[in-house]
């Protein structure tokens, strides 16, 4: 099953994982395609124009098109409720 960034009130936006939530940027770092209509499955994000994939924790480009990594993760916060 595959789910979708997160938009939150303040307008960042977050993939959520386990009990942490990740911010990520709003355009992938290949071509600028909008991270917001990307597919997540578990800690891996995968651009929907590409298919570059990236992991969360990491920053890390796992496989697609050469492009940079996505920017060091910030904070790694405790999803609130959990
Ligand atoms: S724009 Fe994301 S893989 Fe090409």
């Amino acid at each position: 099953m595959t789910a979708s960034p997160v938009r939150l009130s303040d307008g960042r936006l977050v993939v959520r994982h386990g009990t942490s939530e990740y911010e990520i940027p709003e355009h992938c770092p290949h071509l600028g395609a909008p991270l917001d209509q990307a597919y997540l499955n578990g800690p891996f994000l995968r651009c929907a124009w590409h298919g570059a994939t990236f992991d969360v924790r990491t920053g890390e480009r796992l496989r697609g098109p050469a492009c940079p990594n996505l920017p060091t993760p910030g904070p790694n916060l405790p999803t609130p409720g959990k």
